[in-house]
């Protein structure tokens, strides 16, 4: 006997199945915390990928930087992007190095939504400045801070959303977040 595969009603709703919101720009964006409320508020499941790469290496993402350099710790956060990709995760914040390859850029896109949070140097720089621990959390918070984040600008540029952070408190920043995403039919 041979069975017909099920097929949807013609007026069934489509499936709801938005993929990973990923949250990325440069450090001082104001990602984890973006990511965290954005999450909070929708009641979505949230990963900070560079906690996650703290967990699985057993130490600081400085430490790691300065054990084994930045080529290696490129290597370990690619491994991890893809397995949190993997997880089902909802919302994703992501290291402002962690999608500089075009592929990656092209596989979060693919699976989901890339979402930008576009900061200048200047007011990034002040941020971190103003919090001494973030800035020692950081090792490319150095004098090629304005150098690197020119050398990124196309890359951050290319985003399915990019919201402007500069003037805008985190909560702010979530409820443009969310009405972009309303917008465009993510949520
Ligand atoms: C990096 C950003 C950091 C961290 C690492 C490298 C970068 O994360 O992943 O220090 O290359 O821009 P934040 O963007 O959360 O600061």
């Amino acid at each position: 006997m041979i069975l017909a595969p099920a097929m949807p009603a013609a007026d069934a709703p489509a499936p709801f199945a938005p993929g990973p919101i990923v949250i990325w720009g440069y450090m001082g964006a104001g990602k984890s915390t973006v990511a965290e409320r954005l999450a909070e508020r929708l009641g979505f499941t949230m990963l900070d990928l560079d906690a996650y790469i703290v967990e699985r290496v057993g130490m600081p993402v400085a430490a790691c930087f300065a054990a084994q350099g930045e080529t290696a710790f490129r290597v370990i956060e690619r491994e991890a992007l893809l397995a949190a990709l993997d997880s089902g995760v909802q919302v994703l914040s992501v290291g402002g190095g962690a999608l500089l390859d075009p592929e990656l850029r092209a596989r979060v896109r693919m699976l989901g939504t890339l979402v930008t949070l576009a900061v200048t140097p200047a007011v990034a720089a002040r941020r971190l400045t103003a919090s001494p621990a973030e800035a020692a959390r950081r090792p490319l918070f150095d004098a090629g801070f304005a150098a690197r984040f020119a050398e990124r600008a196309a890359a951050y540029a290319d985003a399915d959303l990019i919201i402007d952070t500069d003037a805008a408190t985190p909560d702010e920043v979530v409820t443009a977040v969310e009405g972009a995403l309303r917008a465009r039919r993510v949520l």
